[in-house]
């Protein structure tokens, strides 16, 4: 293949730089599109811009393959573990012991939240989403943080703020969900492994033990979530990065983009589809006839996805870990067997199966979070906890990138070229 495509507008011709991905992936360079010709090229909803090169996370939506720095994501959540996956993510290559222990160590040196944002904490009224309150105290971080507020930050100030983001928000998590029930805050253990402090600072009343089971069900839940290349809040939060806004308020901003139910707040919306389907009666073929229906604005939630269009790897390991925790807890929830009869139905309907529309990561998370006793609201929350390593790899990359300049897109301006100002008594 030639090094350059060539693009001819009528009265020119451009060549225009081609470049090639490890895995064999093509993009055309447009970057001196505009100043060549005076051409810009329009993509709403980014489908076909790649906004930025990456040697972080590779996925293949034709096939559903997913590599974290080379990794399959089968192979991680087989044989890892969610800090392991963290420190791949954000450094590129497996730790060795010492290495991981150091890793850990700096977590856990940086998991006691100060007490003045415990008290913000428990400001927020207990019904506040918990999202809102996530994405508020991860900004407010910065104020107690100043050390980490340059705009030229070393890599002692880099793995500061991982340490502080991979400690802190877990507490602030459990901090607000125990305020919301009511209960007394549970500090942060050490003797405890990260997955097992999280649950129970979440629920470690007097006698509470954490199951094995329950915190592997969990950490292989926070390693599926751990990047997922450029989506919308990884975009965000390069996007924010770029201005050089401090970690704290760059990460706020991926959370806030995570929030939205055609992103990560599809867990949540997922679960309250099941349970609206039950509510009704179970029949799910209604609700299937809803989603096809152009009329009705109803989608089927933890289906379809930008990039995936053959099956979601992440999908297809929560489906089987998801039935053998639910065995494995005792737990007969009515509402797995609505959404494996949902799913069936779904994959061999004309309409899904010709738009390529599959059940993606959201579609039976959340029924192991319900397993494992977290309430629905808290469920993007989990994504949050999973997403933290991935985000910060993306912010790093784009800040240690020599060619990075502000995001900045530009448009196609469709408005008025004139109106005539009038007194606002004469209009
Ligand atoms: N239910 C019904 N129809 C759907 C669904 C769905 N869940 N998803 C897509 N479609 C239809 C669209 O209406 C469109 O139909 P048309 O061609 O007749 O107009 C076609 O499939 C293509 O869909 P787009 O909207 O173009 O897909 P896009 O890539 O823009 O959106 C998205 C992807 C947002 C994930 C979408 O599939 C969706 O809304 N799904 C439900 C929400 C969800 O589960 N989000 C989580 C995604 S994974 C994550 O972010 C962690």
């Amino acid at each position: 293949m030639s090094d350059a495509a060539k693009l001819d507008l009528g009265t020119q011709t451009v060549e225009l730089p081609i470049i090639e991905g490890s895995e064999g992936e093509k993009a055309i360079d447009i970057s001196a599109l505009r100043s060549q010709t005076g051409f810009i090229t329009i993509d709403p909803g980014y489908g076909n811009t790649g906004s930025c090169t990456s040697g972080i996370t590779f996925l293949n939506g034709e096939v559903g393959i997913l590599k974290y720095r080379g990794v399959p994501i089968e192979v991680l959540a087989e044989r890892s573990n969610f800090l392991e996956v963290s420190y791949l993510l954000a450094h590129g290559g497996l730790p060795k012991k010492a290495e991981l222990e150091h890793f850990s160590n700096g977590i856990k040196k940086h998991s006691h939240i100060p007490s003045e944002i415990l008290d913000m904490v428990k400001c927020f009224p207990k019904t506040a989403h918990p999202m809102g309150v996530m994405s508020a105290i991860t900004s407010a971080l910065s104020g107690f943080n100043d050390q980490l507020l340059t705009s030229n930050v070393t890599d002692e100030q880099k793995e500061e703020s991982m340490s502080i983001l991979l400690g802190q928000l877990p507490v602030i998590a459990a901090a607000f969900y125990r305020h919301s029930q009511s209960k007394e805050f549970i500090p942060p253990r050490e003797d405890l492994d990260y997955v097992s402090n999280f649950l129970n600072m979440l629920f470690g009343d007097d006698g509470y033990v954490v199951d094995p089971e329950v915190a592997r069900a969990l950490d292989i839940l926070l390693i599926l979530h751990g990047d997922h290349e450029q989506n919308c809040s990884a975009s965000t939060v390069r996007m924010v990065g770029s201005s050089k806004a401090n970690i704290f308020a760059t990460i706020s901003a991926g959370i806030d983009a995570l929030w939205g139910p055609l992103h990560g707040g599809a867990n949540q919306a997922v679960l309250e589809m099941l349970a609206a389907i039950q509510e009704d009666g179970g029949d799910y073929k209604k609700f299937l006839a809803k989603a096809k229906d152009k009329e009705d604005p109803f989608k089927l939630m933890g289906f379809g996805h930008r990039v995936y269009k053959n099956f979601d790897p992440r999908a297809k390991i929560i489906k089987s870990a998801c039935d053998t925790i639910l065995n494995k807890l005792g737990v007969k929830d009515p509402i797995l067997d609505i959404a494996k009869g949902l799913e069936e139905q779904a994959l061999v309907d004309k309409y899904f199966v010709d738009r390529k529309l599959y059940p993606n990561v959201d579609f039976y998370s959340g029924i192991i979070y319900k397993a494992l006793g977290i309430p629905v609201n808290m469920f993007t929350v989990m994504f949050i906890l999973g997403r933290i390593p991935g985000w910060f790899s993306q912010w790093k990359e784009l800040i240690e990138d020599p060619k990075m300049r502000i995001c900045r897109p530009r448009q196609i301006y469709t408005g008025n070229t004139t109106l005539n100002y009038s007194d606002i008594g004469e209009r």
